[in-house]
């Protein structure tokens, strides 16, 4: 899919109370600022009109954007993110959704969504069901889908935080994955490059407008996507690792 827009939040300084489970320090809420800055301009400069949201303090991880909503070409669905701390993230995104969707939809409880349990790959969306994302939430999802002529398929994630930790879709019928889900059945019909498994946090990487933004610093996934045929952005969001974030979990695309 082409996007030609982006929604992205600016960190706030409570970034650092951002729930996490990576072992690598507190975030320095200043170079957090410069790399978001850095992502902003990677978007732009690859054909995004991007808008830019204010950073909100009472949510610290309100900068992930990505989970608050699942955008698909005929509507927005406005998650209910599995972790209580961020359920108020939702109604700080719906205003600007409902400036840009006519349709915009919602998963309610019981059911929990994060977005970034959500991969769509030409048209059919695959949903993690993780510590974030129930079958309950997954299933009305499917049922918003069905909706609008769309497919969507559940896919167990044991490792990460997200589905889309571990797998991304970058076009030409491949995709990057962790060893967990290269050989997943479900995703058998797919070119399939691993991750080394040093490398992991690399699987989530990003397809815009043809090139493939990859996190900073991690060499081998960059030789192998170079070597498969793919152009290569990388961007440093090392801040926004500390607290389980990446690369996708920062813009909304559509
Ligand atoms: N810190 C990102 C998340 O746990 O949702």
């Amino acid at each position: 899919m082409n996007f030609t827009k982006a929604i992205v939040r600016k960190p706030s300084p409570s970034l650092e109370k951002g729930l996490t489970t990576a072992k690598l320090g507190l975030p320095v809420f200043e170079k957090a600022v410069r790399q978001h800055s850095k992502y902003v301009q990677t978007l732009k400069r690859l054909g995004l009109e991007v808008t830019e949201l204010e950073a909100s303090d009472p949510f610290p991880d309100a900068t992930f954007v990505e989970d608050v909503a699942l955008l698909t070409p005929h509507c927005a669905i406005i998650t209910n993110p599995g972790a209580p701390s961020r359920k108020g993230e939702t109604k700080l995104i719906e205003p600007i959704l409902k400036s840009f969707f006519e349709n915009v939809e919602y998963i309610s409880e019981p059911g929990t969504l994060d977005a970034g349990d959500v991969i769509e790959i030409e048209g059919e969306y695959f949903i993690g069901i993780s510590e974030r994302t129930s079958a309950k939430g997954a299933q009305q999802l499917i049922l918003i889908l069905h909706q609008y002529g769309l497919q969507g398929y559940t896919v167990p994630v044991q490792d990460g935080l997200h589905l889309k930790s571990s797998i991304s879709y970058l076009g030409n019928n491949t995709l990057l994955a962790t060893a967990d889900f290269s050989n997943h059945p479900i995703f058998q019909k797919y070119n399939i490059i691993e991750v080394n498994e040093e490398e992991t946090y690399a699987a989530n990487a990003l397809l815009i407008n043809g090139k493939v933004m990859v996190p900073r610093g991690f060499y081998h996934t960059v030789d192998q996507l170079e070597h498969a045929g793919f152009e290569v952005e990388e961007v440093a969001v090392s801040e926004f690792e500390k607290v389980d974030g990446g690369l996708s979990c920062l813009s909304l695309r559509f």
